[in-house]
C-alpha cells in the first residue's frame, strides 16, 4: 500500500480528493487528519472503504498530535487543511495565522523528521493578488506575490515556508495554485453554494459591490485530478497553476445559476462590497497542461448542472450546515437572518 497523509480531508476539496484517490486505485492507504472545525464535516466521508481510509481528528498546529499521527514511509503529505474563507479572515486573522502558517511549518518539520517522500502544498491563485480588468492578463507561475486579504497573505506565507524547506533542507515539495472551486459539499459560506441554498429557499442572494468581479471557476474533481497529477509527476520545487480557462463575472455566475434553477433574477441583491475585494482572477494553466498532460473534464455547463443536482438531492446536508453557528455567522456577515426573504 502507498501511504498518503491528507490534512483537511473532511472539508470540501480534501474530501473530494480522498474519494478520488480511493476510486482511482486500490494502492492508496489514506490517513485523513482533520481538526473538524466549522468547515469540516464527517458526513463528507460516509461510505468510504475503512480498510484504505483512516480518519484522525487532529490539529496541524499541534506538533505532538501531528508527530503521533504521521507514520514513517509516507509517499506524500497533501496539505489541504486551512482556514479558507476570505470574509472570515477580514473579521479576524488569528485562526488563519495559526493553521495556515504555523500549521504548515509543523507539517514541513514532521515531513522531514519522518522521511516523507513528497510534500504537496495546496495553495491558491489569491497569493498573486488582483489582475487588471483587461481580459488579456493572466496569472502564470512567475507572477509576483501580491496577497491582498489576510487569508491570501497567510497562504502566501505558507508557500514561502514550503519553498524554504525545499531550498534549505532539500525536502521534495510541490505547490499548486488553483482558482475558485465549485461542486458538491462546499460549505455554504462560499458564494456559489450560498447562492444555490438561498435561491432554492427563495431567499435573496447578496452580491458584493457591482458584481463585476471576475473569478476563474473549476469543478472540484478537476482540481483534485490536477493535484493528483502534481503529486505523482510534478517536478520537485515547482509551482503549478491550475485552472479550467473559465473566468466569469460574479453577476453572470448568479444569473446562470438562477436560470438553471428556474428562479427570477429579482432574487439578486447588491450589498456593501467586501473590504479590499480583488477585482479579477484568471489563470494561465499552460504549464500543467503541457508538462503533466492534465486537462479539466467538466465544462462550466456540465459542472454547474452536476453541482445543482447534488445540492437538490442533498438538501439535508445543506440544511444541517446552515443551522447552528452558521446562523450567527450569517447575521454578522450580512445583517439579516439566514432564512429572511
Ligand atoms: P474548507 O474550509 O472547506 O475545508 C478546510 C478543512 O480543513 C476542514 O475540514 C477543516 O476542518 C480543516 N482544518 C481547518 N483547520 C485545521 C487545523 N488546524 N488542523 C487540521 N484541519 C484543519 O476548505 P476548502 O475549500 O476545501 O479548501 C481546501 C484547501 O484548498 C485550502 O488550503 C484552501 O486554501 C485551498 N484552496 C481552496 C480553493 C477554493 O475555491 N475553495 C481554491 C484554491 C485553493
Ligand atoms: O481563488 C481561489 C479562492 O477562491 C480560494 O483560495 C478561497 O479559499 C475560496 O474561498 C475562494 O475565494 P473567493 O473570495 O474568491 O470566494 P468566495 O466564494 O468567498 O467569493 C467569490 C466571489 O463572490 C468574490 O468575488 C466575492 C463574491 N461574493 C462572495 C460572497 C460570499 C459575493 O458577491 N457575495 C457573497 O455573499
Amino acid at each position: 500500500m502507498r501511504k498518503v497523509f491528507v490534512t483537511g480531508g473532511a472539508g470540501f476539496i480534501g474530501s473530494a480528493f480522498v474519494k478520488l484517490l480511493l476510486d482511482e486505485s486500490d494502492d492508496w492507504f489514506i490517513t485523513n487528519f482533520d481538526a473538524l472545525t466549522y468547515a469540516g464535516n464527517l458526513e463528507n466521508l460516509t461510505g468510504l472503504d475503512e480498510n484504505r481510509h483512516h480518519f484522525i481528528r487532529g490539529d496541524i498546529a499541534d506538533r505532538d498530535a501531528v508527530t503521533q499521527a504521521l507514520e514513517n514511509d509516507c509517499e506524500a503529505i497533501v496539505n489541504f487543511a486551512a482556514e479558507s474563507h476570505v470574509d472570515r479572515s477580514i473579521t479576524s486573522a488569528d485562526d488563519f495565522l495559526r493553521t495556515n502558517v504555523t500549521g504548515t511549518q509543523i507539517l514541513l518539520d514532521a515531513a522531514r523528521a519522518k522521511g516523507v517522500k513528497r510534500f504537496v502544498q495546496v495553495s491558491t491563485d489569491e497569493v498573486m493578488g488582483s489582475l487588471p480588468e483587461d481580459d488579456a492578463s493572466f496569472f502564470t507561475e512567475d507572477s509576483p506575490f501580491a496577497p491582498n486579504s489576510p487569508y491570501a497573505a497567510s497562504k502566501a506565507a505558507a508557500e514561502h515556508l514550503v519553498r524554504a524547506a525545499h531550498h534549505t533542507f532539500g525536502l521534495d515539495t510541490v505547490v499548486t495554485r488553483c482558482g475558485n472551486n465549485y461542486g458538491p459539499r462546499q460549505f455554504p459560506e462560499k458564494f456559489l453554494p450560498l447562492a444555490i441554498a438561498n435561491a432554492m429557499n427563495d431567499q435573496t442572494i447578496p452580491v458584493y459591490g457591482d458584481g463585476m468581479n471576475v473569478r476563474d471557476w473549476i469543478y472540484v474533481e478537476d482540481h483534485c485530478r490536477a493535484i493528483l497529477a502534481v503529486m505523482e509527476k510534478g517536478k520537485p520545487g515547482r509551482v503549478y497553476n491550475i485552472g479550467a480557462r473559465n473566468p466569469r463575472r460574479n453577476l453572470e455566475v448568479v444569473q446562470s445559476l438562477l436560470d438553471a434553477l428556474g428562479k427570477p433574477h429579482s432574487l439578486l441583491r447588491f450589498v456593501t462590497d467586501r473590504l479590499g475585494h480583488d477585482r479579477r482572477y484568471a489563470i494561465d494553466p499552460s504549464l500543467i497542461e503541457a508538462e503533466l498532460d492534465w486537462r479539466p473534464r467538466e465544462t462550466w455547463a456540465s459542472g454547474l448542472a452536476k453541482t445543482i443536482a447534488w445540492y437538490r438531492e442533498n438538501n439535508r446536508w445543506l440544511e444541517n450546515t446552515r443551522s447552528g453557528a452558521y446562523r450567527d455567522y450569517y447575521r454578522l456577515q450580512y445583517g439579516t437572518e439566514v432564512n429572511a426573504s
